[in-house]
């Protein structure tokens, strides 16, 4: 990605662009069935919309999660082992353990892992003065690769806590890999505290996904927005749809944006071409039942402990263990 391109955009020609974001849009874009990573929805506007898609009232997951959170709290606790380091991969926000810290009385640390230094920090300085006995360590780094913990944490118990169903944007494969890379980073013996969604009726899942309001169209369609803005596109807002429907062969939602005509977009100067009906796909949110997920984590490392859902069977919250000692 170092050639001169013809039609550089402000941000590229100061260097400011974002160089990894500009060469995964130019491979997605250029790709005989066009998509974008999902990972790419949030900057600021875009993790806004994420907060508002999740009060509304057809997506489900994140107030049915922090039910099962808040009526089983006292049973997770008690399963994680006295002086656990408590890890959270790509906090985001703390809302979720908060629900938890209640019943984990004699936590060693919580260290919650995140590529945003500045937002963990600030994050990391509120929960410290909420639980004032708590050591926040906060790590600044990509959740997806392993990495080292704190001297004096590196022999107490450890505990991972993945909420959000945040899993399921991976296909299972990378889901897997990430599962057993968790093993590895926190050892043999570990807990693991993961929300996974649930597959159920494919009209409560569309409709989760395709909300009346539109706010989950807003929150697609923000990725343009943040495409001309970052990247010097042209792509017209107006001339896009959004899509989203669960695919129950493939056990997922697929979120898409749907050229309205044939048209041309340029991103950096370079030239896409749409057909009408062409779409983007932006993103995928794999479902799965209880046993599926077992077998999914049993192949990564983790032997499953327990499971808690709700009365209606949407969502789940697993406590697996990592089974065997695991080295690169
Ligand atoms: C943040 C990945 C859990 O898949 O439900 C919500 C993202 N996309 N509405 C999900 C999302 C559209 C969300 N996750």
């Amino acid at each position: 990605m170092n050639a001169p391109l013809p039609h550089l955009a402000p941000a590229l020609r100061d260097g400011s662009v974002d160089r990894s974001f500009l060469q995964d849009v130019l491979g997605g874009l250029g790709a005989p069935r066009k998509h974008l990573s999902a990972k790419y929805f949030y900057d600021r506007r875009g993790s806004e919309l994420f907060e508002a898609i999740t009060r509304l009232p057809e997506y489900y997951p994140t107030r049915t999660e922090l039910a099962i959170l808040d009526r089983y709290g006292p049973e997770i606790g008690a399963g994680l082992a006295p002086g656990s380091a408590l890890v959270e991969f790509g906090s985001g926000s703390t809302a979720k353990v908060r629900r938890l810290l209640p019943h984990l009385s004699d936590l060693s640390a919580y260290v919650p892992v995140d590529v945003s230094e500045e937002f963990l920090r600030s994050e990391a300085e509120e929960l410290g003065r909420d639980f004032p006995h708590l050591r926040v360590e906060p790590v600044a780094a990509d959740f997806t690769k392993p990495f080292a913990f704190p001297d004096d944490l590196r022999d107490a118990p450890k505990a991972g806590f993945f909420p959000g169903s945040t899993l399921g944007n991976f296909e299972p494969e990378l889901a897997a890999g990430l599962l057993a890379s968790f093993a590895r980073t926190l050892g043999s013996g570990a807990t693991l505290i993961v929300g996974i969604d649930l597959v159920k009726d494919k009209a409560v899942l569309d409709a989760a996904y395709d909300d009346a309001a539109g706010v989950t169209a807003a929150f697609n369609l923000n990725l343009l927005t943040r495409i001309n803005r970052e990247l010097g596109a042209d792509f017209d807002l107006d001339a896009f749809a959004h899509q989203a429907f669960f695919d129950e062969n493939l056990g997922r939602i697929e979120m898409h944006l749907v050229s309205r005509r044939s048209q041309l977009v340029t991103v950096a100067g370079v030239p896409f071409h749409f057909g009408s009906g062409e779409t983007i796909h932006t993103e995928n949110s794999y479902k799965y039942t209880v046993p599926g997920f077992r077998a999914l984590a049993r192949g990564a490392g983790w032997e499953h402990a327990r499971v808690w859902t709700d009365p209606d069977g949407l969502f789940s919250v697993h406590a697996l263990t990592a089974s065997t000692i695991r080295r690169q």
